[in-house]
């Protein structure tokens, strides 16, 4: 008895609606770190909670310190596995506006592309599985296994809320696996299942010199300039073979293993390609590893945004009063986030030149890396599913991109996550211009519910 191709051949005769659906939610401006923004991230909320209710699902949208969160459940087989589906519904900052060639909040077909602000991350790969979910209970009725969905609004900050609301919903949340679209394919028709992803902490440096903008003429050479500390300062934070100068950043560094390597080293990666799309003139990076290795698996230190003194046209001759820079780090397993905020903070204090005044700050987000079982029986499921769903063998990859709620999963539920990518590596996520390919759309709703199929026992 095979519900499956029942509910593909759903899914294939719905794929209008679909596109149309997640324009709907496209139009929704669900901007998370803008406070501003608030009623539209809470507006999505209500969208995908309504959707899944609409499917057959109990929902339940529950108001947090900021945005909500979205809960579902359909559990009518006990005996078989439970799944934990997790997306995010909030996104990025859509500056600058003058980049997007059609307007961020306006999604737009163009070459088979969809383009809006969230359509890969991760408003389109998180309705891939909604909408899998939805056409399997419209064919079938039922589901061959337990399905959870869990759904946020504040991925993008780093998911302050969820974490507490994770440990509140322990029993209610259990589950084998935590399903997950929020990464991407190696490249076109090369789909992966991420067994990796990089931890994040971040912090903010302000220097002040002279308490106002001073005349660099009457002033300077004689007030210590702060945009002159602060880059020494950030200088001082890479040595000449491209690694963090943090002293004790690497202690705990989980090495890449031999397989790893290897198997890295025959992915269809095309540096060529990679240096096309980014524009830069070289890659750059830490010694001794390749640039697929040091994306994915090192940690690395990243200035995110730098400002001081005068921006606006024309010259301003002055001694500016202050400088800041805002920095984040990219950790992998077994780097503890909290003692590389110790670090970072305890650097700045010691190279901060005693000439300023240095106000340090350690920037919310922070999670760990995680690194997940690949041979796993859920694993081998996803692999399966994928190469029912696209037609083609998965590749396992680590991504530098960081999911905070992941570690959390595990560390409270005790459960891997399954990371299904849909997107591609040119898909400018977080940037001007961000697409999702329709075709992948549709191949990751087939997918996510066979996925349900290959789970079951
Ligand atoms: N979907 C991304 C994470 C990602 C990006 C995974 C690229 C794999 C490849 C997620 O929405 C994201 O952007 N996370 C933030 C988290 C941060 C704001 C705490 C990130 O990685 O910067
Ligand atoms: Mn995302
Ligand atoms: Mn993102």
């Amino acid at each position: 008895m095979s519900n499956i191709n029942n509910v593909l051949e759903y899914i294939d005769q719905h794929q209008t609606d679909y596109l149309e659906a997640l324009k709907e939610l496209l139009r929704i401006p669900s901007v998370s770190t803008k406070s501003e923004h608030a009623p539209d991230v809470r507006a999505a909320g209500e969208w995908v909670k309504n959707r899944l209710t609409n499917a057959g699902f109990e929902a339940t949208l529950y108001d947090t310190a900021k945005h909500p969160i979205v809960m579902g459940q359909k559990c009518e087989k006990p005996g078989q596995p439970t799944v934990l589906i997790y997306g995010h519904y909030d996104v990025q900052p859509p500056e600058p506006f003058e980049l997007w060639e059609t307007p961020p909040f306006e999604p737009t077909e163009r070459d088979g592309n969809l383009y809006a602000r969230g359509a890969t991350d991760d408003k389109g790969q998180m309705l891939t599985h909604i909408l899998a979910l939805e056409a399997y209970l419209k064919t079938a009725g039922e589901f061959p296994i337990n399905v959870k969905v869990i759904l946020e609004g504040e991925e993008e900050i780093g998911s302050p809320n969820l974490i507490p609301f994770i440990e509140a919903h322990k029993d209610e949340l259990a589950a084998d696996y935590v399903i997950i679209s929020d990464t991407a394919q190696l490249a076109e028709n090369v789909p992966a299942i991420t067994y990796g992803l990089k931890g994040i902490v971040g912090c903010e440096i302000r220097l002040t010199g002279p308490k106002r903008d001073l005349h660099s003429g009457s002033f300077g050479g004689a007030v210590p300039n702060p945009v002159h500390e602060l880059c020494a300062l950030i200088a001082k934070m890479h040595d000449e073979k491209g690694r963090v100068a943090i002293p004790g950043f690497y202690d705990n560094v989980l090495d890449l293993e031999a397989w790893e390597r290897e198997m890295f080293a025959n992915l269809p990666f095309d540096e060529q390609e990679f240096i096309r799309y980014t524009g830069v003139k070289k890659v750059y990076g830490e010694a001794g590893y390749t640039t697929w290795e040091r994306k994915t698996a090192r940690p690395t230190l990243e200035v995110n945004g730098i400002g001081g003194g005068y921006q606006g046209e024309g010259g301003k001759t002055i001694v500016p009063s202050t400088a800041f820079a805002k920095i984040t780090m990219r950790l992998v397993p077994n780097q503890d986030p909290h003692r590389i905020e110790h670090l970072i903070e305890t650097f700045v204090r010691e190279n901060c030149p005693d000439t300023v005044y240095l106000e340090f700050e350690v920037g919310g987000h922070s999670a760990e890396a995680v690194l997940v079982d690949s041979s796993s029986d859920g694993m081998k499921a996803a692999r399966r599913a994928i190469k029912k769903g696209f037609g083609i063998e998965p590749v396992l990859i680590r991504e530098g991109g960081s999911i905070p709620i992941v570690s959390t999963f595990k560390k409270i539920l005790g459960c891997d996550s399954l990371l299904l990518g849909w997107g591609l590596p040119d898909d400018n996520v977080h940037s001007p211009n961000e697409k999702f390919s329709i075709r992948d759309f549709y191949r990751g709703i087939r997918t996510s519910a066979i996925l349900l199929d290959e789970l079951a026992q």
